[in-house]
């Protein structure tokens, strides 16, 4: 076959540069732009990176356009119904499902690095009571490489790999710890009878006093909502950790930088946001009609949370995934319905609103997540805690892919510089 080119042509000077076009399995092409500044004396400006493919990758596959969402070829729906959370991360991070040798000794090896330092647990007590659990994690998180010599080798695969187990598996013993903390509540230790779902809500919610009994339904529906948010392609935290890494850091410190990208409101500090939103309008007397009106005033920064999506430009499937969870979960739990129904009308009244269909801004995963966080009384400061435990899979199996990359180097953008031309300081 033959290579697909691109011409650009400087009206200027009057010259033409081919320039090849590489296509992926599913997707647009992207030009290969390497070698422009060497061909053309010219860099791109991209603002947000929007039109720009920074690597190549075969962990997850994102169609906006039509809602698309898949992880090494299998469709989120179908993981959400038939795959696990951990069958999940050991996909995302090998590439295949695991046979069923394969799922149990990857569950082995995950539980026994569930435990952290007992000086961890001295490290986040050091924190302030009123600490932010966010602020807790992305500290606790870098503060791993302090406790971890022995894999620090990012060129050697096998430590690359242990990182990977110790971050999976140590992220649900942090972050409820972080939770602990804010309360004032003794840490529990990880059981390890329990399945990854199961474990972190014995370490939320149990107490050396009473032990916390489990509903099946609670911990399906945080399972699905884990896979959900298990990789999404290159987000801004997944690029972070990416860029951070790239610079050859530690596989701790580049997760730590990739869970401040996402503590972010834009990012995962969304699902925190849409509760904010949503509790607002219920206590404060605002109609649905006046709140859709201020997020179109231009004059007006408010924005309708847990709406709109820099890649979906059509309903974001986990949103549809997790919205029939949240009927699940209320209905079980008899939890949380008045906010639900008043998501529910605002949804609709988006759906039929000319702003929201023009821009095809709909629904997004953090509308819904909020909402289940909160039935299984997760408090709205650990929801992108949640969001990070979730994702540190995602992030670890980039960090990892871009390491086995040949075309791996520093990542390094460019500008347009504005400042003042060059001038002499004042003699
Ligand atoms: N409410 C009202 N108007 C909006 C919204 C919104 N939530 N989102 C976008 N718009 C408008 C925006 O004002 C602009 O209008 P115009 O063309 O008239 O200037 C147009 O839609 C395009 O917006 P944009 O800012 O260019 O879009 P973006 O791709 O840069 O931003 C976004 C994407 C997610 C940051 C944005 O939609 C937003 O701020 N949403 C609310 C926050 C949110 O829910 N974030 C979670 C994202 S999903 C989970 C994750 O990935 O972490």
């Amino acid at each position: 076959m033959t290579q697909k080119t691109i011409t650009l042509t400087d009206n200027t000077s009057g010259k033409s540069t081919d320039f090849d076009v590489l296509e992926g399995t599913h997707g647009p092409g992207c030009i290969a732009i390497k070698n422009l500044y060497k061909d053309t004396g010219y860099f791109t400006y991209d603002p947000g990176y929007g039109m720009t493919g920074s690597c190549k990758s075969s962990i997850t596959f994102i169609n906006g356009e039509e809602g698309i969402l898949l992880h090494r070829g299998y469709p989120i729906d179908q993981l959400a119904e038939k795959s696990s959370y951990l069958e999940m991360c050991y996909l995302l991070l090998n590439g295949e499902l695991p046979t069923d040798t394969e799922a149990s000794d990857f569950n082995s090896t995950i539980k026994t690095h569930t435990m952290v330092h007992e000086n961890i647990r001295d490290f986040i007590n050091g924190f302030r009571y009123d600490a932010h659990p966010m602020a807790m994690l992305v500290g606790t998180v870098g503060a791993l490489s302090s406790f971890y010599h022995d894999s620090l080798d990012i060129n050697n695969p096998e430590h690359r790999e242990i990182s990977a187990h110790r971050l999976i598996a140590k992220l649900p013993t942090i972050a409820s710890y972080c939770y602990k903390h804010h309360r004032g509540l003794p840490f529990m230790y990880p059981d390890n009878d329990l399945d990854y779902v199961q474990n972190f809500l014995h370490m939320m919610f149990a107490v050396p006093a009473q032990d916390y009994v489990q509903s099946p339904v609670a911990a399906k529906a945080l399972e699905v909502m884990l896979i959900l948010h298990a990789d999404h392609e290159q987000n801004a935290s997944t690029s972070t950790v990416r860029l951070a890494g790239s610079s050859g850091a530690n596989p701790f410190a580049s997760i730590a930088a990739g869970i401040a990208s996402l503590w972010g409101p834009a990012h995962g500090g969304a699902n925190e946001a849409v509760i904010n939103m949503l509790e607002n309008i219920e206590q404060s007397g605002e109609t649905i009609a006046t709140t859709i009106a201020r997020a179109k005033d231009k004059d007006d920064p408010f924005r309708l949370m847990g709406f709109g999506h820099r890649v979906y430009k059509n309903f974001d499937p986990r949103a549809k995934i997790i919205a029939k969870l949240c009927h699940e979960l209320l209905d079980d739990l008899d939890g949380d319905q008045p906010l639900f129904d008043l998501a529910l009308e605002l949804e609709q009244a988006t759906l039929n609103d000319e702003y929201f269909q023009e821009r095809r801004l709909y629904p997004n995963v953090d509308f819904y997540s909020g909402i289940i966080l909160r039935a299984l009384n997760i408090p709205m400061n650990m929801f992108t805690v949640m969001f990070a435990m979730a994702r540190t899979v995602g992030w670890i199996s980039h960090w990892m892919e871009m390491h086995n990359d040949p075309e791996f180097r520093i990542g390094r953008p460019r500008q347009i510089y504005t400042g003042p031309a060059k001038r002499d300081y004042p003699s």
